[in-house]
């Protein structure tokens, strides 16, 4: 059986389906600080399949051996942790004591019920400023531009110190670019609380007319048409990027690390003239300043994961935001009542 860590939100949700597709036995814990248990209903919808799920926060170790001891678990997905650049930067702390201590505990429980196989959620934020474009695994990491992408660099750091133990650990770390889109059923998708940071939310927000318009966070970097340049990849190319990735804890190799993007990048305003050919609504928006830790540009070299995992990303922009663009409609009372 596979351990899901974080399977309720956004990609663990998403990763849940394609697992259960796949004739996987799995087992969710989440502690839903930023997820709902409806996602539950939405994935059993999808794939008809019955799957575990416990409510248990990763930094709750006696919880977390506990579950350990009552079942047999092969693998771990993980991806509990939180998420948002602007919160980590002014909250440390809590970034440090749930990303960081929360993977410890997993890792020591694991350690202790010789478990020793995880795929980890990494970010493509762990490059910082990239010198060269496609950006590939072998580029610098670590001068990331804020605490989040700390955390994850800190993780993958933590993760290296552990190969070459006696436990035989097997580690894949995904690096994501942005995931973007919902599932294609729009039963599950993106639920970000409050006002979104990230841009696909942020445009659906201003259509619905939830929010008055989009600030475009600069238009003066060095890209064709000004504004900032990003991979975007279909969150269901996504989740199966990390079957490919479990699929893979069984070569040699103790550790590896994967670019999860498409390898080609779309600026804001082109996400924003796609976005209004779908959907027949035009986006207001202004240009502001640039936000603090953006960068230019940032895509993938997507050949490692090509070559090795057998995986490449194959839904179009169109289709990212389409479905996304269905499941906020979908989904529009749900949406607003936890706003
Ligand atoms: C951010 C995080 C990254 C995280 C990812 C999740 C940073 C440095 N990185 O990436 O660690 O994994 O979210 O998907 O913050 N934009 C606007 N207006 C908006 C929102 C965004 O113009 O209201 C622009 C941004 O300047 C950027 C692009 O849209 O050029 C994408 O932004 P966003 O969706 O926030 O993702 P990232 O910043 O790439």
């Amino acid at each position: 059986m596979i351990i899901l860590t974080g399977g309720t939100g956004y990609i663990g949700s998403h990763i849940a389906v394609e697992l259960l597709n796949a004739n996987q036995e799995i087992f969710i814990i989440d502690n839903l600080s930023n997820s709902s248990s409806d996602v539950l209903k939405g994935i059993k919808n999808i794939t008809g399949k019955d799957f575990g799920f416990k409510k248990i926060d990763l930094r709750d170790k006696f919880s977390l051996e506990k579950l350990f001891k009552e079942h047999n678990f092969e693998s771990v997905v993980h991806l509990a942790g939180l998420k948002s650049v602007k919160k980590s930067n002014e909250d440390p702390l809590s970034y440090y004591d749930n990303n960081i201590l929360g993977t410890l505990n997993l890792l020591d429980v694991m350690k202790q019920f010789k478990v020793t196989k995880m795929v980890f959620s990494s970010s493509a934020t762990v490059y910082g400023l990239p010198k060269k474009l496609p950006i590939n695994e072998n580029s610098n990491v670590g001068a990331t531009t804020n605490v989040y992408g700390r955390t994850k660099f800190i993780i993958e750091e933590i993760l290296k110190d552990l190969i070459g133990k006696k436990e035989g650990w097997k580690i894949s770390v995904l690096r994501y670019f942005n995931p973007i889109g919902a599932h294609s059923s729009g039963e599950i998708g993106e639920n970000p609380r409050g006002v979104p940071d990230n841009l696909l939310p942020f445009i659906f927000q201003v259509a619905e007319g939830r929010l008055d318009k989009l600030k475009i966070y600069g238009d003066d970097y060095d890209t064709p048409d000004g504004s900032g340049i990003r991979d975007y990849v279909h969150i269901e190319d996504l989740a199966a990027g990390h079957i490919s990735a479990l699929n893979f804890l069984k070569e040699k190799n103790p550790i590896s690390f994967f670019n999860l993007g498409t390898g080609r990048g779309y600026s804001v305003y082109e996400i924003m003239s796609i976005f209004e050919n779908i959907s027949g609504i035009s986006v207001p928006f202004e240009v502001t300043s640039r936000r603090k830790g953006d960068i230019s540009e940032i895509y993938a070299d997507v050949k490692l994961a090509k070559n090795t995992l057998h995986w490449t990303a194959t839904k179009s922009i169109e289709k990212m935001i389409e479905d996304g663009w269905n499941w906020q409609q979908k989904n529009l009372n749900k949406l607003k009542g936890l706003s």
